[in-house]
């Protein structure tokens, strides 16, 4: 009798210890109420409990550093390369998410060993095509977004937002600055406006006839065009066309949501787990039908509204890495701000 309670206690000890370790903590920026749905089935699959820690991305990489080696982040996931990229370059990430899984389900491109990619998106063109003809997007690329045909013509938003300042970065990357910074300058003298609101108040804009063409991210037209957001954004959204650009030279400009592996990560192992999760072919449907976005695998197909409207029939820049916008983001802040991007 007494044999088997001291068994049972040693038993619940070990059971409770191998829970409170059994645990990944993830520090979430990005759509967060659709995604907790596949972490719960993470947890159904592998008993590791997901503590999600959700929060706008300024405020988690602000308490991932202050917390610095104490830190109870295993992961840090949100939309941008250049915020994944941004917040290596701080030395809070970690090495590590090089496991056979990970690298042959996401093209070199697409990560490093720090942080990977779980989801992909194009920032391109749309265009009212009552007002811009097909000659005059012949051939277009970001390069000509500077040309003067474009004056008062084109809406983009602030330079301050993160998906401007990585496309810039990749322009530095593939241009290099004194030309990006030229590049600049013939932006702003094309703005219809000045720089407001999010992608979506662009695509808006150009519906309205407020410009003809305007910069912003893929997955935005689909959310409008499902009427998530209203029906006055999904007729708008209707009224504007998609162009990709560069498709005669490097490809589309991709970006990815991407998940860091943060430097004294407690749970380090479930975290590369996750990852390894967050690739497969279910949590991969699961973000392309919640937002819209393009999976990162081979194999899944877009949502019917983005294969309908937007396609994946495109030319990406595969060149380009995407480490590049961390390490160019400085260099882009200061020429969209030397040119008066407001
Ligand atoms: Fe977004």
């Amino acid at each position: 009798m007494k044999k088997v309670s001291i068994f049972a206690i040693i038993t619940s000890l070990f059971v409770s210890t191998f829970s409170i370790a059994n645990e990944v903590n993830v520090f979430n920026a990005r759509h967060y109420k659709a995604d907790s749905e596949i972490y719960s089935k993470f947890t159904n699959l592998t008993g590791i409990k997901v503590n999600l820690i959700n929060g706008k991305s300024g405020a988690l990489e602000k308490r991932i550093i202050s917390e610095g080696a104490d830190t109870s982040a295993d992961l840090y996931i949100t939309a941008d390369a250049g915020r994944c990229g941004a917040m290596d370059a701080k030395g809070t990430l970690q090495g590590g998410l090089t496991s056979p899984a990970i690298k042959a389900a996401v093209p070199k491109t697409f990560r490093t060993s720090k942080w990977v990619g779980i989801a992909k998106r194009a920032r391109i063109i749309y265009y009212s095509p009552e007002r811009v003809t097909g000659a005059e997007l012949s051939g277009m690329t970001y390069e000509g977004l500077a040309d003067p045909k474009w004056k008062g013509r084109l809406v983009i938003r602030k330079s301050s937002n993160i998906y401007n300042k990585s496309l810039v970065a990749s322009l530095i990357k593939n241009n290099g600055k004194t030309a990006t910074a030229a590049w600049a300058k013939g932006v702003v003298a094309n703005m219809a406006r000045t720089p407001t609101g999010n992608d979506r108040a662009q695509i808006m804009a150009v519906a309205a006839g407020e410009a003809d063409i305007a910069v912003a991210n893929t997955y935005y037209l689909a959310l409008m065009l499902s009427g998530k957001k209203g029906a006055e954004q999904q007729e708008a959204a209707k009224k504007v066309k998609a162009f990709f650009p560069n498709q005669n030279d490097r490809g589309t400009h991709m970006n990815v949501s991407c998940a860091a592996l943060v430097k004294g990560a407690p749970n380090k192992t479930n975290a590369v787990k996750l990852v390894e999760f967050l690739l497969t072919p279910e949590s991969q449907e699961h973000f392309t039908n919640y937002t819209f976005e393009f999976p990162i695998i081979d194999g899944v197909s877009p949502n019917p509204l983005v294969v309908n409207n937007l396609g994946l029939d495109f030319k990406q820049d595969m060149k380009t890495k995407l480490d590049s916008y961390g390490k160019n983001q400085a260099a882009a802040v200061e020429v969209m701000t030397a040119a008066g991007w407001k």
